[in-house]
């Protein structure tokens, strides 16, 4: 049997941090209602990186950390919703720019779902044995797509890139029990990058090219169907909630994770938290805290930790993959 691995994490933000003030200077907004209302401090925003050039640098990182030669990478997936360009993709980019000249590349789009969805693909496709090194990640600069006239989502998001070299070397499987959803009939509330169908046979527009986002209906989803969508992954693992080590779910918003922690009865401080640093960053945010979290000791890749890892976005798409770090 082969497992695949979690062998190295890494994460890269823009230098520049925006705060609740800087934004209440361009818009009509404070501090006190963001925080209370999100969780969210500050953000990193981009200056001029675009999403490859994110994505890059957390490639470059993760193989630097495990000394390894670009050529030696059998594939890399990012997942985002504000590629560079839909072709090339944000992942075929990144190969370049690492000169990882032996992988395939493509980009998934699962909105804020995009990590979780992601690694589970990488693993199936290390774990059948076809190939043996790859990296997963997600990546977003979200600034390009905000309505920055539009105060109720420009607050929320924020620009970053974070991933996983994943390596045929487990001995135990990564991914202890997964359930991965969508609903295509509830995807009005959240959206973005509608292209208008004007051709010379055809005009119809959308009129609404930035995101938008039915906040309301998104926070009732993820505290009902994401929630069931955790407790229904750890039951078919057939453990305990207890037995597993750490929650790490997307990071929207603070007050969907105190509902959730109650709701599964699990004590708040195991749901890992640090949207007050970097906002919603999309398919970034998951892989962001996994990497943070490493890095600052919480836990570490040694095999003994039991993680749950939760997306829910846009699509709508959520999921859940309990997994063994
Ligand atoms: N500053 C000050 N006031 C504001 C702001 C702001 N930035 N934005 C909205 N308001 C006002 C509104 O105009 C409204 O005023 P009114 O009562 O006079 O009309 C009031 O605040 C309340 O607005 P609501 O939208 O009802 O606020 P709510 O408490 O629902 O919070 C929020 C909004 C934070 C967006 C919340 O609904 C939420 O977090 N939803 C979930 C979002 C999420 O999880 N997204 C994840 C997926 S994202 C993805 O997939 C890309």
């Amino acid at each position: 049997m082969t497992f695949a691995k979690i062998t190295q994490v890494a994460h890269y933000v823009p230098e520049k941090v925006v705060t609740n003030d800087d934004l209440s200077k361009i818009m009509d907004t404070n501090d006190e209602w963001i925080y209370s209302r999100t969780g969210i401090k500050n953000r990193h925003i981009s200056t001029g990186e675009n999403t490859s050039d994110l994505a890059s640098e957390v490639a470059k990182q993760l193989l630097t950390q495990a000394d390894l030669a670009a050529e030696k990478i059998d594939f890399i997936i990012v997942a985002t919703i504000t590629p560079d360009s839909l072709m090339p993709s944000t992942a075929a980019r990144v190969q370049a720019a690492i000169g990882a000249t032996n992988a395939f590349a493509y980009d998934l789009t699962a909105a804020c779902s995009g990590f979780v969805f992601a690694l589970s693909t990488a693993d199936k496709l290390i774990s059948s044995g076809s190939y043996q090194r790859g990296l997963v990640i997600g990546a977003e600069v979200f600034s390009k797509v905000i309505d920055w006239s539009d105060r109720s989502t420009a607050v929320l998001f924020g620009d970053g890139a974070a991933g996983v070299l994943l390596e045929n070397t487990g001995e135990q499987p990564l991914i202890i029990a997964e359930k991965l959803q969508t609903d295509g009939n509830r995807g009005d509330s959240l959206r973005s990058g509608i292209t208008d169908l004007e051709t010379p046979f055809a005009s119809k527009s959308y009129e609404q090219p930035a995101l938008s986002m039915n906040g309301r209906a998104v926070f009732d989803f993820a505290v009902r169907d994401v929630t069931k969508n955790i407790e229904a992954t750890i039951e078919s693992a057939q453990i305990s909630r207890e037995a597993v080590d750490f929650y790490l779910l997307h990071q929207a918003n603070s007050r969907i994770l105190d509902k959730m922690a109650k709701k599964l009865d699990v004590p708040r401080d195991k749901f890992l938290q640090n949207m007050q640093e970097y906002g919603n960053t999309s398919a970034a945010s998951i892989p962001i805290l996994l990497s943070e979290s490493v890095k600052n000791g919480i836990f570490s890749l040694d095999g003994q930790t039991k993680v749950v890892l939760t997306g829910f976005g846009g699509g709508l798409t959520w999921g859940t993959t309990l997994i063994n770090l």
